[in-house]
């Protein structure tokens, strides 16, 4: 974990790598080129090897450049961006472009055009892809959604007004049943708000919530879309420990002052684990003595494949400090962009009114079609036939690793969700981009974890193996065979080329 005082050194490390992927961007470091030693430019910029060899890891992980031991670091084909890149820095976003009128961008435009700078975007598609995120189109339940579309375009009402920006009224009460429910959730259907996916929630708390400087705490692990926007508006990201029981709450004492803290305790992403009712009082008494909010992220609780999801975090707050999140990015597909929060009263009012000025509100055809889904039973029986494919392809995907793989690797998370992740002992996190790219040779996707840990937080890097978040939602329990057997061979001769490397 990095506490407060470690802040220094995270924002140098976070500067370096932001500098380095700049200049890897606008081809100073062009393709090939070897990087400075870690020793060189430690001392150069008065910083701790062990500072610039973490970025360096990190750099390897998201893709920028190549590492081998006892050799030059080198810049990787294609991290370059194309000329007419974002501005390479906050400072030049500042400054606006050579020759060009200075169009100053805001502190957060600024933010963010850094941040999109990081991003190495998305790996082109493979033939068999265990990416974590998209839904098969095939199991959407299309006849009962264009029955319920043409249902509502049948019911348009005369006046095409805007409604209010908490969303349309029959959603909110059947998802107020549908919660009560499934989640055991009590709430008033004034506390519920429709959101353009849960994106749209983290976004809205961090502009209503936090003020730049603001300590949040967030899990790492975890989930980058939600760092990401809290660092957009000028959080400090505090990093805790993540174990098998999900949260390291020990770690949250040494923290304060916090404003808001960002958790997945259902099923923490990436690593799958829930967290104990102990861990949920103690992180709900932790918040109430430093009066900061909990944003509880429910993602994927539909798939729980043995037991029962937990109660939420939202059920035991009596301080109503808790914002329940929620979507239906995992049951109906990402596209939809529909999601909600269940909001504590005294915030209702200052969120809606965000909310209509951000968007008016979610658009009405979809939510009233979704809002008949749910009334009618389909959407229950749609989630209970999804709940099933997920964990036949789950378990066709635990047993394929199993099968090919045996000691070689070691499965973390596959109790729910529509993820797991393989860690390889016998391979270093370094060696993650290698087995990437090998993989993509046969013809198979896979997704290192190292981007899922924070960048100012490397020290956990060279500790930890090299591991895989692999997402099953796309696959047929046939093809997750061949990728996994195609997987196996990738990580064989990665194995072959780093002992061949050690012993050169
Ligand atoms: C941790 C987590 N939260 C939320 C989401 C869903 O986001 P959205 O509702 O914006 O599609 C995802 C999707 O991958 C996720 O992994």
């Amino acid at each position: 974990m990095a506490p407060i005082d470690d802040d220094r050194r995270r924002g140098s490390s976070r500067a370096l790598y932001a500098e380095i992927r700049a200049r890897i961007a606008d081809g100073t470091y062009p393709a090939g080129a070897a990087l400075p030693s870690t020793r060189s430019l430690a001392a150069e910029r008065g910083l701790s090897r062990g500072t610039v060899s973490g970025v360096y890891e990190q750099l390897a992980a998201d893709g920028f450049i190549a590492t081998h031991p006892g050799a030059a670091s080198r810049v990787c084909a294609g991290a370059a961006l194309p000329a007419r890149a974002l501005p390479a820095d906050e400072e030049r976003a500042d400054r606006g472009a050579p020759g060009e009128p200075a169009r100053r961008l805001s502190a957060i435009g600024r933010r963010i055009a850094g941040m999109a700078l990081r991003d190495p975007g998305s790996p082109p598609a493979s033939e068999i892809d265990f990416v974590y995120g998209p839904l098969s189109g095939s199991d959407f339940p299309t006849l009962a959604w264009l029955k319920a579309l043409r249902a509502v375009e049948h019911q348009r009402s005369r006046r095409l007004a805007y409604e209010d920006p908490r969303g349309n009224l029959d959603l909110r009460r059947a998802l107020q049943g549908h919660l009560s429910q499934t989640r055991g959730l009590s709430c008033a259907v004034e506390q519920l708000m429709i959101v353009n996916g849960s994106q749209q929630a983290l976004d809205l708390c961090a502009r209503l919530l936090v003020d730049p400087g603001d300590v949040v705490v967030v899990e790492n692990p975890g989930y980058r879309m939600a760092l990401e926007a809290f660092e957009a508006y000028g959080a400090r990201l505090s990093c805790v420990d993540v174990d098998g029981h999900g949260l390291r709450t020990d770690q949250l004492d040494r923290l304060r002052p916090v404003r808001l803290a960002y958790v997945t305790p259902t099923h923490q992403f990436p690593l799958g684990s829930f967290l104990p009712i102990a861990r949920r009082r103690a992180l709900l008494d932790w918040a109430a003595g430093q009066q900061a909010w909990i944003i509880e992220d429910d993602y994927d609780s539909e798939y729980r494949y043995s037991v029962r999801p937990e109660a939420t975090l939202l059920s035991l707050d009596s301080r109503a400090c808790v914002i329940h999140v929620g979507t239906f990015s995992k049951t109906l597909s990402p596209q939809l962009r529909l999601g909600y929060m269940v909001l504590p009263p005294g915030l209702v009012e200052v969120f809606a009114a965000a909310k209509r000025l951000a968007d008016r509100h979610a658009a009405t055809g979809v939510q009233r079609a979704l809002a008949r889904l749910l009334a009618d039973g389909s959407y229950d029986r749609h989630v209970r036939r999804m709940r099933r494919l997920q964990q036949a392809r789950q378990r066709a995907l635990v047993d394929a690793l199993t099968r090919h793989l045996g000691a070689r690797v070691k499965i973390e998370g596959a109790a729910s969700g529509l993820h797991l992740v393989a860690w390889f002992p016998a391979l270093p996190a370094s060696a993650e981009p290698a087995l990437v790219e090998a993989s993509r040779e046969r013809g198979v996707g896979v997704h290192p974890i190292g981007p899922l840990f924070h960048p100012g937080d490397r020290t956990a890097a060279p500790r930890r193996p090299a591991g895989l978040v692999m997402g099953y939602a796309l696959l047929e329990p046939e093809v997750i065979e061949r990728g996994v057997s195609r997987l196996a061979a990738a990580l064989t001769s990665v194995q072959e080329r780093s002992s061949i490397e050690r012993r050169g």
